[in-house]
Parts: C-alpha cells; sequence; structure tokens
C-alpha cells in the first residue's frame, strides 16, 4: 500500500532543518506483514534526541531510512503466526526487539537482546525483512524496527505492547521510548529506594521522565539540572527538590551539598561525556552514576580508576531503561492512571507530519520536550 511517510536520505545536513529539509515527506510503497509481523496504523509519533543524532550524523544508522522510534498505532493487520494480537488492538513498540530466545532474552535481559541489535543495526525487521520502498523502488531502512514518522509501518509481532486502548495516542506515545528510558533508569537500571538521593542532568523528553520516576519512588534530596530556565522551572512544579543552572561553575559543588556530601545516584540524560563527568563528580562514595545520554561514538570518558575501588563507585550504562517492555509498560501506564506518574507533562508540543523537520530544529535549539506528530484519522 501506499504510505506518506519521513524518510531521512542523508545525515548530517545542516540546520536549520526547516531550510535543509533532512526529511522529506514522500509517497513510499509499505509491503503487507510477513510471518510474525504487524500493520499498524500510527496514530502518534514522538520526536526524540536519538531520531535527532541519526539526522544530525553523531548516530550513525543505514540510509536511506524512515525514521522514527517512539509511537503508538491500532493493529490493522497481523501475518501468519504473529500469535497474541487482534485487529483493533492498541499498541505501543518497543525500539529493540525481543527475541525471546538468546541468552540475554532467556535471562529477562530483552533490552540486550542479540538478534534485536542485530536486526536494528541493519535497519531490517526481526525476521529479517524490509518492508519500506520509495517511489524509484530503492528499498528504505527501518529504524530500530518501529519507523514511526509515517502513516501506517509494518514491525515484528516482538516490537509491539498492547496497552489500555483508552490511553490518548499522544500520551501512549511517550511510553515507548521517554518514560520507558527514564522511569526504567531509575527503577531498572539504579534501582532508587525511598529517601534516597537522586540528581537528574538533563531534563528532557528522558531526563524528565526519570525525574517523575525518581518522584515516584520517594527520592530525597531529588536535584535537577539543566541549562534551560524553563526546564529547571518545570522541573520543581514536578517535584525536584533543587534545581540548578548546569552553567554555574560551582554547580557540582551545590549538588554535592544538597546531599550532603553526594548524591547516591546521579542520572546523566543529555549525550555530554562533560555532563557524565560531572554526574560522575556529583556521587557520593559509593553512589552510582546511571548514564542514559547516548553520545557519538567517537566519544570517550575516563575517571580516576582507584575510586571505582576505595570508594565504591559504580558507573552504569542504560539502554531502553533496562525494561522488560511487557512487564514495565503496562506497569507505568497504570502508575500515569493513578496519578503517579504524570508523564502529560512531558508533551509539549503537537504537530502533523509535515512540520517534523520544523520540530527538529525545536529540539536541537532545547525548546521542546516531547512534541508528539499526530495523524489524522
Ligand atoms: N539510553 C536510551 O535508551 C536512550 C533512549 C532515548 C534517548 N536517549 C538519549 O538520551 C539523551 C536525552 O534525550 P532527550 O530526547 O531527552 O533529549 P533532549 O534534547 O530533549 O534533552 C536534553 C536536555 O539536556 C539539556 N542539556 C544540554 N546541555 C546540558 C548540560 N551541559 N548540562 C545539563 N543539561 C544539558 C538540554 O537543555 C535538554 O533539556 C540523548 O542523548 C538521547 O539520544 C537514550
Ligand atoms: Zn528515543
Ligand atoms: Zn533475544
Amino acid at each position: 500500500m501506499k504510505v506518506r511517510a519521513a524518510v531521512l536520505r542523508r545525515m548530517g545536513m545542516p540546520a536549520p532543518y526547516a531550510d535543509s529539509q533532512p526529511l522529506s515527506i514522500e509517497s513510499v510503497e509499505l509491503s503487507p506483514p510477513g510471518p510474525g509481523e504487524l500493520c499498524v496504523r500510527v496514530l502518534a509519533a514522538g520526536l526524540c534526541h536519538s531520531d535527532l543524532s541519526v539526522i544530525d550524523g553523531s548516530r550513525p544508522r543505514p540510509m536511506p531510512m524512515v525514521l522514527g522510534h517512539e509511537a503508538t498505532g491500532e493493529v490493522v493487520e497481523i501475518g501468519d503466526d504473529a500469535v497474541g494480537f487482534a485487529v483493533g488492538d492498541r499498541v505501543v513498540f518497543s525500539f529493540v526487539p525481543m527475541c525471546g530466545r538468546c541468552e540475554p532474552c532467556e535471562c529477562a535481559r530483552p533490552v540486550l537482546c542479540e538478534a534485536g541489535a542485530q536486526a536494528n543495526a541493519e535497519g531490517r525487521l526481526l525476521g529479517g525483512g524490509g518492508h519500506w520502498r520509495d517511489a524509484g523502488g530503492i528499498d528504505l531502512a527501518h529504524h530500530l524496527g518501529v519507523s514511526g514518522f509515517a502513516e501506517y509501518t509494518v514491525v515484528s509481532a516482538r516490537s509491539a505492547i498492547r496497552i489500555d486502548p483508552a490511553l490518548s495516542p499522544e500520551i501512549a506515545a511517550l511510553f515507548g521510548c521517554a518514560v520507558m528510558t527514564g522511569v526504567g533508569a531509575v527503577v531498572n537500571t539504579a534501582r532508587v529506594m525511598p529517601g534516597e538521593s537522586v540528581a537528574v542532568f538533563g531534563l528532557g523528553g528522558v531526563g524528565l521522565a526519570a525525574l517523575l520516576g525518581a518522584r515516584a519512588c520517594s527520592a530525597f534530596p531529588l536535584i535537577a539540572v539543566d541549562v534551560a530556565t524553563d526546564k529547571l522551572r518545570l522541573a520543581q512544579e514536578l517535584g525536584a527538590t533543587h534545581c540548578l543552572d548546569a552553567r554555574d561553575p560551582h554547580m557540582v559543588a551545590a549538588v554535592r551539598e544538597f546531599s550532603r556530601g553526594g548524591v547516591q545516584h546521579a542520572i546523566e540524560s543529555v549525550g555530554s561525556e562533560q555532563v557524565l563527568a560531572q554526574a560522575y563528580a556529583a556521587t557520593r562514595r559509593g553512589g552510582t552514576t546511571v548514564t542514559v545520554g547516548l553520545p557519538s561514538p567517537d566519544r570517550r570518558f575516563s575517571v580516576p580508576a582507584v575510586s571505582l575501588v576505595a570508594e565504591e563507585r559504580t558507573v552504569k550504562g542504560s539502554y531502553m531503561g533496562s525494561a522488560v517492555p511487557l512487564r514495565d509498560i503496562p506497569r507505568y501506564v497504570a502508575l500515569y492512571r493513578a496519578g503517579l506518574l504524570p508523564v502529560d507533562r512531558l508533551l509539549s508540543h503537537r504537530l502533523p507530519l509535515e512540520q517534523v523537520n520544523a520540530g527538529f530544529d525545536r529540539l536541537a535549539r532545547g525548546e521542546a520536550l516531547r512534541q508528539v506528530i499526530l495523524f489524522p484519522d
């Protein structure tokens, strides 16, 4: 079928993107779902910094590609053997497909799924196939098995999580990346306990979701750090006990002071090794630094090696919130519904597919939280 989709043909085009238009809105061909796959009508898709990192080339992916990895939609067609789904089901996508058979999947660490990582690196679906073709007959890559910036998409059933159909699409989409990643970094990776101190560095969609997760865990004190004053103000409204401007040369010392000698958990959600170093410096003896941001692959991070030992410090990476998506997404949705995780506060803009480039300009300038593309009925 013919589908309107946002296609990235070349990475590294100059900003502003509203002028250079790295994403072109094209009518492309989407082939039907194969075995174990679903065709989904996309209802909403969020703009994440990880999409921007593909656009600006700092996180290279196969080209050309139908972009977008944070999305929700309605199942419209089911391939053979895609058990557990019915037409009309609402789903959120996991941006790592879970094969269920590799060692990490068997050990309840589906974020590290080996077949999923390989399929994602190659820009195809878990089953091996590709479904996108442009008007000239050229194959287009899938983005993290999702390709949500399109009216319809085909995904592996192992990339889909059924959700409550009553949840509005603009909110549901956020669970696919920002919420699963940010809340999971706190709950699954750091395993924050009530009364433990937390500092979140970088208050975009992911960092603010981490802040909400830390609040839900009764972290105290809860310190928020960013360079943008409007984000610091919002963090305060969302329960941060202290808000600090990252440009202040005494910022790290202030985090250490407010937490009486350093935080137990520092969450880095910027994607900068300099900020990661600040986060590490802000932890106390025995503290844990969780890094969520995705810097370009050539970046290096160094610490005094002895501090890991003599001060029992830990540095942990957190991909997709160390999630078990089938367990975590329904839990986070339930917390949202109960008012304990107000993730609707992450939504800053709604836009049509045609304005996706301008949306990425806003994200690059730090002027947006989560912007969600809404597809008309
Ligand atoms: N680990 C994962 O699975 C995963 C998933 C999604 C996103 N990410 C990564 O997480 C990072 C954040 O994503 P996002 O979508 O929230 O991005 P975003 O652009 O919305 O947010 C980044 C925030 O960092 C702030 N910032 C910039 N420089 C800073 C500094 N020096 N100190 C403190 N704050 C600073 C910005 O003002 C902004 O609020 C990106 O690197 C993204 O690629 C990782
Ligand atoms: Zn993302
Ligand atoms: Zn697997």
